[in-house]
């Protein structure tokens, strides 16, 4: 396993397989990159996630853009999971999970997140710009059926947008068997502009605060960026909130690889990144290969916090 100059172990890495996506979320920080046409093909995917296990990570996941929506997902989940990591999970919008749940839990994916800020179609729509609630929910629901596990509903919380509609979702999520994760908007250079951020923002300690209270036991995730996870009433909350958060940078253990095949040290920063993707198809050899991750992970600064 490789550590980083701050001593954080590297043990996950994100790989974005496309920037394409279906549906238009206003805050959304495409996951940190600068919206590009571009793909990896499944070979070159699998080789790097093999290059990535031969180096320590242990979890991989893939995001976008939308995941679903590369019509060889099945076949990149396969070849991923065949290299034998300890979690393969995806992070999907759900609107065309309920036709892949069962390809993908049979192709080796572990678990799934679930992109979902609202039950309220009209609320949806603006956030979205698409009207796939309906979708989405029957995808979790096809999710938990064929045995992904754990899966996890993402919900972004915004004030006078959603915030009041934690409890609902959170009650959506205990009757299906999912667990909530509520993430604290976040501002990002890869965000579309400012406004949103000054005029969404909204503070979930609010909601920490009310969770203390009523939960019945209250975990810290040591190595998943310090996240708290609350039980209560027969359910799980998990809290995200990276923003202006020095625990979560000390506890981050996530590298990044973007959809045109550049290793990124940091979900917040385009300055530093590595390619992958050229030397690879001029033919590098693993060792090469090995050399550029470790040169991604020395890079790594803690965006907040100490450098
Ligand atoms: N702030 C917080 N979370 C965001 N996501 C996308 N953009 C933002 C943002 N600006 C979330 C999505 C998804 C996860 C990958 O990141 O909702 O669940």
């Amino acid at each position: 396993m490789k550590t980083d100059n701050f001593q954080r172990p590297i043990i996950s890495l994100r790989i974005s397989i496309t920037n394409r996506c279906n549906i238009q979320c206003f805050y959304c920080h495409h996951d940190g990159i600068i919206p590009k046409k571009y793909e990896m093909t499944p070979q070159e995917i699998e080789r790097i996630a093999k290059i990535a296990k031969n180096i320590g990570i242990e979890k991989i996941r893939l995001s976008g853009g939308e995941p679903l929506l590369r019509k060889d997902i099945v076949d990149i989940t396969s070849r991923i999971s065949s290299l034998n990591f300890k979690d393969v999970a995806i992070t999907t919008n759900g609107t065309l999970l309920e036709k892949y749940a069962a390809q993908l839990k049979e192709a080796g994916l572990n678990r799934v997140n679930v992109s979902f800020d609202t039950l309220n179609p009209e609320t949806y729509r603006f956030i979205t710009k698409s009207n796939y609630v309906d979708h989405v929910k029957k995808g979790i629901i096809k999710a938990v059926e064929v045995g992904l596990y754990p899966v996890k509903v993402n919900m972004v919380v915004m004030r006078d947008l959603n915030h009041n509609e934690v409890w609902d979702m959170f009650q959506f999520c205990k009757d299906n068997g999912v667990i909530l994760q509520i993430i604290e908007l976040l501002k990002a250079e890869s965000c579309p502009d400012d406004d949103f951020f000054d005029d969404y923002h909204y503070d979930i300690g609010i909601i920490e605060d009310e969770l203390t209270k009523k939960a019945t036991n209250i975990k810290t995730r040591a190595f998943m960026q310090d996240r708290k996870k609350y039980f209560l009433e027969g359910g799980e909350i998990e809290v995200v909130r990276p923003m202006d958060n020095t625990e979560f940078c000390k506890n981050c253990t996530r590298l990044r690889i973007t959809p045109d095949g550049k290793l990124k040290p940091c979900l917040l920063r385009n300055d530093n990144l590595v390619d992958l993707m050229e030397p690879l198809r001029q033919g590098a050899s693993d060792e090469t290969l090995e050399g550029l991750f470790t040169q991604a992970i020395l890079n790594r600064t803690p965006f907040y916090g100490k450098c």
